[in-house]
Formats: structure tokens, C-alpha cells, sequence
């Protein structure tokens, strides 16, 4: 693999056991630790993606030690505050304080690990390629530590072909070969911060192994807090399968924002429009105008697929064509604006709380959909009287989980 630097010897691993006669082999033993609880989880990147799991594992009952190059999330952690608006505090204080759930800087936690899963960020160059530095140096972390039989579920988003070409061969390197020392799979994220109805307990999870032992393994521990758990045949095929999902997401928000454009400057509305056309049955999903397709995946996945051996098929090239579109719309940098949009939410919210209230009116006021799905905010004050007659036309009852799903 170009660039990539075998990580030091390793030097504090412990030796291996193999089975006594007359004890279980190490599939059986794999699982009764985990049916039992007694298997320890580690998760590096304890963010949005990690917080919530390593808590879900606890809350099953598991030992969780949460990984972070960012002390202060793992003093946040340690001190049972939390740092996500997802995750309330007391729920977290409470893991904390039974010592389920801890969270450390130290590598050599990995040591003790029998599953540990990868949840660090994949944003991409400035040259639109994928930035896997963080995969890497996470593998990197782990395969100083990796014991034999340890499981390495990485949950990231990545280009098809990250978890076989990428994570395995630095896994590798450390003299244990997935498959038969060790386990590799990858099962791909489905959190959708802010939402309250599909949480991880209720959100199928998929996920391909290297081989069927590492899939059956990952199999196993993900049921523990997934109601459902969807194989596939390889790694790649969820990799790609993610993908799918949040280009799908972009491409047609894509869509409904330069439709929304258009709706504008034909004076007709685009919510209308939207509302009308998901009364039909199947075949159609709606998704609603916006300045941002949501977190900070979505808007540089399009450019994922095509990383691998340079493909140029259609569909590759439209996706890229259209995110490259989207600049003005989708592409903003994300993250200021949804802190934007959050502010303007809570004091249009405030704003028309105050209105029907002083009005008399009984209509529910509905929290509009997260940064998403508002409308568009350039134009000023005309646009923003829109947004609010908009919003008060809002059927009640309309909650943000039914907004850009
Ligand atoms: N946020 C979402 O809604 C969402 C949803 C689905 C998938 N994903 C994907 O999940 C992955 C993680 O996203 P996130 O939103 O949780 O990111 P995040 O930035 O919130 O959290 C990642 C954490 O990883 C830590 N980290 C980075 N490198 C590390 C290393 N080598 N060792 C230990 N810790 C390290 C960072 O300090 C950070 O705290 C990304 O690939 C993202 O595309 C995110």
C-alpha cells in the first residue's frame, strides 16, 4: 500500500491461551462472553457515532471504555457529562457511576478489548478524495494491541474497499490474521442525530464480515443492541450499501432544493408541492428544501464510490456532478450553518408561540424539521414572512421525523 508505515513491534501484548481440554473452543467462548456481558467493548471516537453505542452497550449490561484523542470528550465522559444533545447527561452518569462505562486517551486499553469498534471521522481532501488518515491511524492504534481473537467492527463510512484493502493488511501487520487470529467487519452507521424514532435499538444495522466467522461474530454482538441485524457477503457490500443510502439522501435533496428554485420563481410552493406528491403510495419518498442534506458525511459521500480504481460509471459521474451542483444549496460549510439555523429555529419558534398565543388560537405549533428541511432564508424578511405563513400552515402533527428521512 503506497505511504503506509508499518506501526512499531509490539512490545506489551500479552501471550495468548489457547483452550484447556474439556474447555469450549473459541467460537463458543467468543459467545458466551458476549451473551453473559462479560466481553469487553472498546470504542475509538467516542463523537456522535461512538458516544451513542458505547452507551447502548453499557445500558446492555457490557463493560464500554470509550477511546479519544480528544481529552476533553473523555473527561466529559469520565465525569458523566455529556457533550452530544442526543445523549442526556443523567443516562450517561449513571453508566459512569457503576463503571460501565469509562473513557480514556491510553491505547493500551485496546488490549483488553474482544470487540472494539472504529466510529472516527471520514471527511475528504480538499481535492474531493476520501480522508481515511483517521482510519488508519485508528487501525494502527489497534493492531499494537490486538489480541488473538479480537473482534474489529469499524463503523465509519467509507469508500468500497476500505475495510479489506485498508484496515485489514495494517490489522495484519501485526502478525494475526484475520479470519483465524482475529475478526474484521464492517457495519455501517444509521444515526440520524436529533431524531427521537429510530434509535439504534430499533434501526436495522448491517453488516459484512472478511469472512463468515468475523460475520457471525459481529453478528452476534450487534444483536445485542440492534433489534435487527442484516448480513451481507462482504465488507465492500455495506461499504457500498451506506453509500448508496446517503447519496440517495443528497442526489434528491439536490433535487427538491432546485426544484424549490423553480417553484419560487413560478410563484408556487414548494411545500405544496412536497406534501402533494408523497400522497402517493409507493414509489415516491419526500424531501424537503434546505441548506444543508445534514451532518458532515452526507454532503462528501457522493465522492466515495468512484475512489476505487478510478471507476467512471454514470452513476458515479452524475452524483459527482450534481453534489458539485449543490454548492450554493447543500455544500455550505455545514456546521455553521446548521448553528444557524438551530438559533432561527428556536426564535421563529419563540416568535410564533408569542403570535398564536397572543391571537388565541389553539393550532399546535409543530418544531419545525432540524437544519434539513427549512426553506430558503436568502431574500430576507420577504422570505422569512414565507417560512412563517409556511410553518403555520404546517398540518399539526407534522413532527421532524417525517422531514428529509
Ligand atoms: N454523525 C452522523 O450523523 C453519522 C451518521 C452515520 C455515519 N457517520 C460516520 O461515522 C463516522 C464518525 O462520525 P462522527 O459524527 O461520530 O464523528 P465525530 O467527529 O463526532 O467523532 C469522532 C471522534 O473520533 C475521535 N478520533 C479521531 N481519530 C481518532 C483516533 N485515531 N483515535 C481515537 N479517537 C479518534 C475524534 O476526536 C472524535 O471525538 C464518520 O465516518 C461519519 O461519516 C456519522
Amino acid at each position: 500500500m503506497p505511504g503506509f508505515q508499518p506501526p512499531p513491534t509490539v512490545v506489551d501484548r500479552q501471550p495468548d491461551r489457547s483452550p484447556s481440554p474439556g474447555e469450549p473452543g473459541p467460537e463458543k467462548q467468543y459467545d458466551r462472553k458476549v451473551e453473559t456481558r462479560a466481553a469487553r467493548i472498546a470504542v475509538i471516537g467516542v463523537g456522535y457515532v461512538g458516544l451513542p453505542l458505547a452507551l447502548a452497550y453499557a445500558n446492555q449490561g457490557f463493560t464500554v471504555t470509550g477511546l479519544d484523542v480528544d481529552e476533553s470528550k473523555a473527561a466529559m465522559l469520565n465525569a458523566g457529562q455529556s457533550y452530544l444533545d442526543d445523549v442526556p447527561s443523567g443516562a450517561l452518569a449513571e453508566e459512569v457511576r457503576s463503571s460501565r462505562l469509562t473513557a480514556t486517551g491510553d491505547v493500551g486499553v485496546l488490549q483488553s478489548a474482544d470487540v472494539i469498534f472504529v466510529c472516527v471521522p471520514t471527511p475528504c481532501t480538499k481535492n474531493k478524495e476520501p480522508d481515511t488518515s483517521q482510519i488508519r491511524s485508528a487501525a494502527e492504534s489497534i493492531a499494537r494491541h490486538l489480541r488473538k481473537g479480537t473482534l474489529v467492527i469499524l463503523r465509519s463510512t467509507s469508500y468500497p474497499g476500505t475495510t479489506e484493502e485498508l484496515v485489514r493488511p495494517i490489522l495484519e501487520t501485526s502478525g494475526r490474521k484475520v479470519g483465524t487470529d482475529v475478526f474484521l467487519a464492517f457495519a455501517p452507521e444509521r444515526v440520524d442525530p436529533g431524531r427521537q424514532d429510530y434509535t439504534i435499538r430499533n434501526t436495522p444495522v448491517l453488516v459484512g464480515g472478511c469472512d463468515q466467522e468475523s460475520t457471525r461474530r459481529a453478528r452476534l454482538v450487534l444483536s445485542q443492541v440492534a433489534e435487527q441485524v442484516v448480513t451481507m457477503s462482504s465488507p465492500a457490500a455495506a461499504e457500498m450499501a451506506k453509500l448508496l443510502e446517503n447519496v440517495f439522501r443528497n442526489v434528491n435533496i439536490a433535487l427538491v432544493n432546485q426544484l424549490a428554485m423553480l417553484c419560487d420563481r413560478m410563484g408556487l410552493d414548494i411545500w405544496e408541492i412536497t406534501s402533494a406528491a408523497a400522497t402517493k403510495p409507493y414509489g415516491f419518498l419526500p424531501f424537503h428544501p434546505g441548506p444543508g442534506v445534514g451532518g458532515h458525511c452526507i454532503p462528501v459521500d457522493p465522492y466515495s464510490p468512484g475512489r476505487r480504481g478510478n471507476t467512471t460509471s454514470t452513476w458515479i459521474s452524475s452524483n459527482l456532478q450534481l453534489a458539485s451542483m449543490m454548492t450554493c444549496h447543500t455544500s455550505w460549510p455545514q456546521r455553521s450553518c446548521s448553528r444557524l439555523m438551530g438559533i432561527m429555529r428556536h426564535l421563529l419558534h419563540a416568535f410564533c408561540s408569542w403570535e398564536l398565543l397572543s391571537s388565541g388560537t389553539s393550532q399546535t405549533i409543530v418544531t419545525p424539521p432540524h437544519s434539513g428541511s427549512w426553506r430558503f432564508f436568502e431574500g430576507g424578511g420577504r422570505r422569512f414572512d414565507t417560512t412563517i405563513r409556511t410553518y403555520r400552515n404546517f398540518p399539526s402533527g407534522v413532527t421532524s421525523s417525517g422531514a428529509n428521512p
